[in-house]
């Protein structure tokens, strides 16, 4: 979507706005400044700063190890880098899960940071404290279908809403989520029908991710499309570039030239 004129940045509100829009909408993960200024110079509509840190940067096998400190100095890194992307933080796991005035302390702090929304994952049962985010005037996106921070729970990351109840429910989760007031909903590992069948019943945007071609939009993970993220990902995942073999290979180049004496040059040296 075209960003807003005069320069001001994305909002909420436009984000939400954009429902029934035939362009998708195009959401990118970002944890710190390059990150963010290669997805603002690529045009993306939303920058997500993701518990997915976890994972890609920090070395974590799963979301559940990320605090509110580390997504404070992620959405603060992004944020500086000065794009006009509407910056979406997710909520870690534990910062929303002990009760709607702490839930609101930990928005306030990302907020603060920079994140002009957040993100929390789970459905109906996440109505108070999305109810407390919106009274405290922050914005919210939901996240359904495979969470990550319930991994322990699932059983693993599966795909969910295959079965004809859990898909009922799904739907219902979506829709009292978006009647709610959440801005836009993530759809995560859901089969592609239901992702469509959720995108037909809200009024709000969906944002798919392994949820097929139906949602209002897409979002992945940064590593994972310019292949920096291991030789092993999802089967939703399509790799634009070769990102940490590239860089390897310019790293061995210039380890070489150290240990054969062409680094440092005549021309990257100071003379008194
Ligand atoms: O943390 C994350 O990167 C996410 C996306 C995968 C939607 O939540």
């Amino acid at each position: 979507m075209t960003l807003p004129p005069g320069g001001r940045a994305l909002t909420a509100p436009d984000v939400r706005a954009h429902k029934g829009s035939p362009e998708p909408l195009v959401m990118v993960t970002a944890y710190d400044a390059p990150t963010a200024r290669a997805a603002a110079a690529a045009g993306v509509d939303l920058v997500l700063v993701g518990d997915s840190l976890g994972m890609v940067v920090l070395g974590y096998p799963d979301t559940l190890h990320v605090t509110v400190e580390d997504m404070e100095r992620a959405t603060g890194a992004v944020a500086r880098s000065g794009l006009r992307q509407l910056v979406v933080t997710d909520m870690p796991w534990t910062s929303y899960h002990q009760g709607e005035a702490a839930a609101v302390a930990n928005a306030a702090r990302l907020v603060r940071a920079g994140a002009g929304a957040v993100k929390l994952e789970g459905g109906a049962k996440r109505l108070p404290v999305v109810q407390a985010l919106l009274d405290a005037e922050v914005p919210v996106m939901g996240h359904l279908g495979l969470t990550p921070q319930s991994v322990m729970a699932m059983g693993g990351f599966k795909v969910q809403g295959k079965a004809a109840d859990e898909a009922k429910v799904l739907v219902s989760d979506a829709i009292t989520l978006a009647e709610s007031g959440c801005f836009a909903l993530v759809l995560e590992g859901v089969p592609a029908e239901l992702a469509a069948e959720v995108t037909r019943c809200v009024p709000v945007p969906t944002i798919g991710i392994g949820a097929g071609g139906s949602c209002d939009g897409q979002v992945l993970v940064f590593h994972d499309i310019v292949g920096w993220s291991g030789p092993r990902v999802p089967r939703f995942v399509r790799r634009y570039a070769d990102l940490e073999v590239r860089a390897a290979e310019a790293l061995a180049t210039w380890a070489g030239d150290v240990r054969s004496g062409r680094f440092p040059s005549e021309q990257e040296a100071y003379r008194a």
